[in-house]
């Protein structure tokens, strides 16, 4: 079966650094609280000329000057995005403009909240395999966010959670029995976000969903591919709350030192937290050749998705 191949990576975080303490100066909060609930120590947000658009373009630069691939060799461009600057343009069109990639292939955004990436990635590798005769068979798959721009920075239970920024892949579309995926989703309003915000959310109802849909999800992707938990390197879960994944660690009997967490640096980055912290994994050097990664996301929709991918060459 043909499936997709990770090549290289890229992100970018916003520059304006925010602690839980910075946090405290404007509600009633405290680090106490934020980091034993959460995990979550610190987030970045966007500063003066930041946005999704400029985060989205410098990680899938990097993604690509890392890939050694020409722009030319791009087959499709997907964004997961909740908080892209623009509805249209999509933030997946201008990141083509500005890395110049071939205008007769298909770019394109999908809002799968917090899934976006795993959601983009399926999308990407069914847009590769439609064109099966095309010798581009690389896509560039991107998760980037300015969850910032959508929260109400007076309600203590959501704007403490979430952070600023962008991860980007390229991946290759190729023969690979160990590539699995699995999307589903469940229309309900857990977790709500008008156009133009703010983000609302039933805590412990997303909770008890993150908590049943992540191990669910990984079991799907483990059974779709014949591996079991010892055969992956690495567990790159969505990064909502470290206590979710602790869970399901605790639940699947698993070794917590695959289960990769950055949330206590970057907080809630919805559609970018998984490339960013594959990006983090690539950069220190613990993304080798031949490694099995499991990628699961849950979040909004509410939607999950989960993937089975091979690393392929060197990843940075
Ligand atoms: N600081 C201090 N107190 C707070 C804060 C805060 N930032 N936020 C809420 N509280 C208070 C509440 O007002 C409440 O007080 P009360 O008992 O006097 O009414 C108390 O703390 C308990 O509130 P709960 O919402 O019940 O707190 P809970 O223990 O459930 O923790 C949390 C809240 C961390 C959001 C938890 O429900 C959770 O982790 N849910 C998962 C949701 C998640 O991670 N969402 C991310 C976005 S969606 C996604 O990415 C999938």
């Amino acid at each position: 079966m043909k499936g997709l191949q990770l090549i290289a990576t890229g992100g970018a975080l916003p520059g304006r650094l925010v602690t839980n303490e910075d946090l405290s100066q404007l509600v009633d909060t405290s680090d106490e609280w934020i980091t034993t609930r959460t995990g979550i120590r610190q987030r970045h947000f966007c500063a003066e000329g930041e946005t999704a658009t400029t985060l989205a373009v410098a990680a899938a630069r990097q993604a690509l000057a890392r890939s050694g691939l020409a722009p030319e060799q791009i087959g499709c461009c997907v964004c997961g995005t909740l908080s892209a600057q623009y509805a249209t343009p999509s933030t997946a069109c201008l990141v083509q403009k500005e890395l110049g990639l071939p205008q007769d292939i298909p770019v394109l955004d999908v809002n799968a909240a917090c899934s976006g990436f795993i959601y983009g990635a399926g999308v990407a590798r069914g847009l590769l395999a439609m064109r099966e005769n095309d010798t581009r068979r690389y896509a560039l798959v991107i998760g980037c966010e300015q969850l910032s721009r959508l929260m109400d920075m007076t309600d203590r239970s959501t704007c403490v959670l979430f952070g600023d920024g962008a991860g980007a892949a390229v991946f290759e579309l190729a023969e690979d029995d160990g590539f699995a995926i699995d999307l589903g989703a469940r229309g309900d309003m857990a977790i709500t976000t008008p156009a133009g915000g703010p983000i609302g959310m039933d805590g412990r109802a997303v909770f008890r969903f993150a908590v049943d849909a992540l191990p669910r999800t990984l079991h799907a992707v483990l059974e779709a591919s014949g591996k079991t938990l010892e055969d992956l390197d690495w567990v790159v879960c969505h990064q909502a709350n470290s206590r979710i994944i602790d869970h399901c660690v605790k639940k699947l009997g698993a070794d917590p030192a695959k289960f990769y967490k950055n949330m206590d640096r970057h907080g809630n980055t919805s559609a970018a937290s998984i490339p960013v912290a594959l990006n983090e994994l690539a950069e220190q050097g613990r993304l080798t050749p031949g490694m099995r990664i499991a990628c699961i996301g849950f979040g909004g929709g509410l939607t999950w998705g989960g993937m089975l991918i091979t690393v392929k060459g060197r990843a940075v």
